[in-house]
């Protein structure tokens, strides 16, 4: 089944094209290469077009039977001082992408939303039901195309699956593809940047949480186990159903936690500095993944430390140390 990855020249939808291949999906990628990088989808058909080009959607739309859509801008501090950007991509860009999906005779898409649409949760572990209160201006874009979403699905009979990934991290276990964002944010690349000297200091960002060791607390979930995740929602929209789940392990880890898991493997220290908190950071997150569980009979397999090490394994491959 031919399946359309917009935003698949990225992180998290390169990894779902490889996956979808493996479990024998036809993924073509539609990506303008904003963010991403044409080698991520090397060996796969890709598209080079913005979400907002409806004639060159329409053209590609015509081949699929099913749409992921990965494209964003997706850094939350940027959104917090260029919420414009934000609202144009995430929001105007997202509509015109599903208005194509709704003039085709595709009626099934999975979309890329975050943890970030519940804010500052009051209770954990966070269930799909918990309010949707975003704190800055990225979850506000995410929750805004969830809310198009669940409208067009009722009006329109459009079926979707909103995806809430907490963190994602790790690399495709061959080494051939894996995260690359610049500027680096995420925690583990960020700490690899600052061992091969590409930062002075990875920085920790506040140390006088209510947690276990002061430093915040996150659900760290594996890419291929949220690429798996993604292909199982095709087969659950097959059922005629729509709905959003979670996507995380149930476990957190704070970030000295990380830090140890990356010392112990790749043998090296993490220079790292502490900085204060930012703004909007909750002291934890984790999510409630049962339903996901339920629905999609999955389960995050991967440990934190078999994130480090694919995603070390990745990065040591990019002759940058
Ligand atoms: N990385 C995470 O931990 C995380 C967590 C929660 C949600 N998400 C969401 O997952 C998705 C993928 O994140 P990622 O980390 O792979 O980011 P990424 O920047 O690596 O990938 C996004 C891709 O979308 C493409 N793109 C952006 N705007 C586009 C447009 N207008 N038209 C066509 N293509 C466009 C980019 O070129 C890039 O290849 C995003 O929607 C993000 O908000 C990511």
């Amino acid at each position: 089944m031919p399946v359309l990855v917009v935003g698949g020249a990225g992180y998290i939808g390169s990894h779902a094209a490889h996956t979808l291949k493996r479990r024998g999906y036809e993924p073509i990628i539609y990506d303008n290469l904003s963010t991403g990088h044409a080698e991520l989808a090397k060996g796969f058909e890709l598209v080079v077009g913005d979400v907002a080009d409806s004639a060159k959607l329409a053209a590609v739309l015509k081949r699929v039977d099913a749409v992921m859509h990965f494209a964003a801008h997706a850094y939350v501090g940027e959104s917090v001082v260029d919420p414009r950007k934000y609202f144009h991509n995430n929001v105007l860009g997202g509509v015109a992408l599903l208005n194509a999906v709704l003039d085709s005779k595709v009626r099934k898409l999975i979309f890329s939303s975050t943890c970030a649409v519940y804010g500052i949760p009051a209770k954990l572990p966070i269930r799909e039901d918990t309010p949707r209160l975003p704190v800055n201006p990225y979850g506000d874009t995410k929750l805004a195309f969830e809310h198009a979403l669940e409208a067009y699905g009722r009006a329109y009979g459009l079926r979707f699956v909103s995806f809430r990934y907490f963190n994602a991290a790790g690399a495709d276990e061959s080494g051939g593809i894996g995260e690359l964002h610049s500027p680096e944010t995420h925690l583990i690349p960020s700490a690899f940047e600052a061992i091969k000297g590409e930062r002075p200091a990875l920085e920790i960002f506040g140390e006088d949480y209510p947690t276990p060791d002061g430093t915040c607390v996150r659900d760290y979930i594996h890419v291929n186990d949220l690429a798996e995740a993604h292909v199982l929602g095709l087969e659950y929209l097959d059922r005629g159903e729509s709905t959003a789940m979670n996507l995380g392990t149930g476990q957190g880890h704070s970030v000295r936690e990380v830090i140890s898991s990356i010392e112990r493997i790749t043998g090296r220290e993490v220079p790292k500095r502490m900085a204060p908190r930012r703004p909007g950071d909750p002291a934890e997150l984790v999510a409630d993944p049962s339903r996901a569980e339920e629905l999609l009979r999955w389960k995050a397999q991967r440990s934190l430390n078999q994130i480090v090490s694919t995603a070390w394994n990745w990065a040591s491959r990019q002759g940058k140390h």
